[in-house]
């Protein structure tokens, strides 16, 4: 199978179960005294590796660093600046409804692309997917800066 249809391949149940429960676990290493609401990420990367992350608050507040965000870290800290996202799921241990906010949605568009799948609880914890594309439509991406460096005139 090509890199691109591994990409765009839908993920098997035992891969979408795996990453939950590996979501749910980082979520109980969550350091979030202010909100409580405690968060894990799991990152399944093109090269079928996996990297979790979990929320992490501060007292100033607006220094907090989600869960999403702690992930993508470590990936490249693990992996290199190289890592693409195949899939990523969220989960929380407050049975809220969640998905990536804003600037995590950015973050992830970084790493991944329009296919890359999102799991992420629904009303009731029901689990719920989505996209990328879907969730960050008409995204600024990466190649948009290249106009600016590659013009010779
Ligand atoms: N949070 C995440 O970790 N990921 C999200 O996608 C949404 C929000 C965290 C940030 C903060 O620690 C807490 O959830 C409440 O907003």
């Amino acid at each position: 199978m090509s890199q691109a249809a591994l990409q765009s391949a839908d993920l098997t149940i035992t891969e979408r179960e795996n990453l939950r429960v590996l979501a749910t676990t980082a979520a109980e290493r969550s350091y979030s005294p202010y909100s409580h609401f405690r968060v894990g990420a799991a990152l399944l990367l093109t090269d079928g590796s996996i990297v979790t992350g979990c929320n992490v608050e501060n007292c100033s507040y607006r220094l907090t660093s989600c869960a999403e965000q702690g992930a993508i870290a470590r990936a490249v800290a693990e992996h290199g600046p190289k890592i693409r996202l195949r899939a990523v799921a969220v989960a929380n241990l407050n049975n809220a409804a969640s998905m990536p906010c804003g600037a995590c949605r950015q973050t992830l568009t970084e790493f991944g692309d329009d296919a890359t799948i999102i799991l992420y609880p629904g009303e009731n914890g029901a689990p719920k997917e989505t996209t990328l594309g879907e969730l960050l439509p008409h995204a600024f991406r990466p190649e948009h800066l290249e106009p600016h460096h590659s013009r010779t005139s």
